[in-house]
């Protein structure tokens, strides 16, 4: 058999495009943030990760206009090499300070933060405990360290998936690990789907207990939760006990790349060490150069933090007093559960012809009974488009009757 055959014979995406029920590739010709042209129209936007709606702040987009006249337009090389500006080193300097932790070092996107740093750190007979809905980023990362996906790892670490925020299954797996092995347990902060917030608590005790170490994506966090938005560790009161925590520029610093913060030595290794960081070009001008002017947006107005979380909160209750199953947590993403393939596609459709785009989620993205519409919501939601996104769910959720 032909090697392609598998891409041959792929014909789903088509059979769905075939319905007009495909929800994915869809072109953005205009953004504003909240409201984006799509196919000409313009539709509220209730599905992006720009959390504080700086990717149109007029100071975030002047920084990147202006590193572009200062730099060019790429850096052509690796940070190890040529590739390394001022502006990196500035924006390593701030980030570091803002999440209160010794040091920092960017990548060029998060994906690449997490290849850069659960392969490198965790190497032959050390262990990875990671939760069962990490993010794919995560995934992959802890592949590449057992060895299974790229060169560098050799195959003698384990990887030890524990059930989804479940932190007796946690304590039940790491107490079966040999004691003294070291360990890191890699969790997302905020999980990108549900929105649920992991029990830092918990997992800092269990850490402690079994010489593991902790990292935490806050791709979803950052910006989102904790004091002035720094993130999960800040918000249960616990960023010394966080060893590690990455991220990216991609949602609330309304740019392109990834970071991870932590001690100065963990630091210095990763950056002599990552392949990710050490064989492909760092993040671009333009990208820095807005992501530190979100950064500076994020301190100097850290009531958009509190703006977007009311939004959130608004949202899920509303949603809610419909009769949608929605998600509990208290961040910014509000998972819509449907629990059904074609009606999500089904609704999905509907929504975006009546001016709301959202993401349809389904397996095996998610859990088969979980497939859901994943809502996000912005700082710089108003209210009459917040209540133009309920309304358009009431309507839609009475024609298939999933609302009241
Ligand atoms: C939890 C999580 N981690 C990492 C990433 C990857 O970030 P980036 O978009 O910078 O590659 C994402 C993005 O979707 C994410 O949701």
């Amino acid at each position: 058999m032909d090697l392609f055959e598998k891409c041959a014979s792929f014909t789903k995406a088509d059979e769905i495009k075939a319905l007009n029920l495909y929800p994915y590739f869809h072109a953005i010709e205009e953004s504003e943030g909240p409201v984006v042209q799509i196919e000409g129209r313009k539709v509220i936007m209730a599905g992006s990760n720009n959390y504080l709606g700086l990717t149109a702040h007029p100071k975030v987009k002047e920084a990147a206009i202006n590193a572009v006249k200062k730099y060019g337009t790429g850096c052509s090389g690796s940070r190890y090499l040529t590739g390394t500006l001022d502006l990196h080193v500035e924006m390593e300097e701030r980030l570091a300070k803002f999440m209160g932790k010794e040091d920092c070092l960017l990548f060029s996107t998060g994906f690449q933060t997490a290849q850069g740093v659960v392969p490198v750190l965790v190497q032959k007979g050390e262990y990875v405990l990671s939760d069962k809905d990490n993010h794919a980023s995560i995934v992959t990362g802890n592949l590449v360290a057992a060895g299974m996906a790229s060169y560098t790892g050799d195959g003698s670490q384990s990887i030890v998936r524990y059930k989804h925020n479940d932190m007796k299954h946690l304590e039940q797996m790491i107490s079966g690990l040999p004691k003294d092995a070291p360990k890191l347990i890699v969790t997302d902060g905020v999980f990108s789907t549900s929105g649920e917030i992991v029990n830092l608590p918990d997992m800092v005790k269990i850490a402690r207990a079994y010489n593991a170490r902790i990292m935490v994506d806050d791709a979803h966090a950052v910006g989102v939760i904790g004091v002035g938005g720094r993130g999960t560790a800040s918000h249960f009161n616990l960023v010394k006990e966080t060893d590690l925590t990455m991220g990216t520029f991609s949602k609330t610093f309304a740019s392109l790349g990834g970071f991870v913060v932590g001690d100065r030595s963990v630091i210095n290794f990763l950056k002599h060490h990552a392949a990710a960081l050490i064989f492909s070009a760092s993040p671009t001008p333009a990208s820095v150069a807005s992501a530190l002017a979100a950064l500076d947006v994020l301190e100097k107005e850290p009531e958009r933090v509190d703006r977007l979380m009311q939004n959130a909160r608004y949202m899920r209750t509303h949603l809610s007093q419909m009769g949608y199953r929605v998600g509990e947590h208290d961040s910014a993403v509000v998972p819509v559960i449907i629990g059904d393939t074609e009606k999500v596609l089904a609704m999905w459709r509907a929504l975006f012809d009546a001016g709301v785009f959202v993401n349809a989620f389904i397996r095996p993205g998610v859990p088969p009974g979980m497939e859901l519409l994943r809502t996000s919501f912005m700082a710089t939601h108003e209210k009459q488009h917040l209540d133009r996104i309920l309304e358009t769910f009431r309507a839609v959720g009475k024609q298939f009757g999933v609302a009241n």
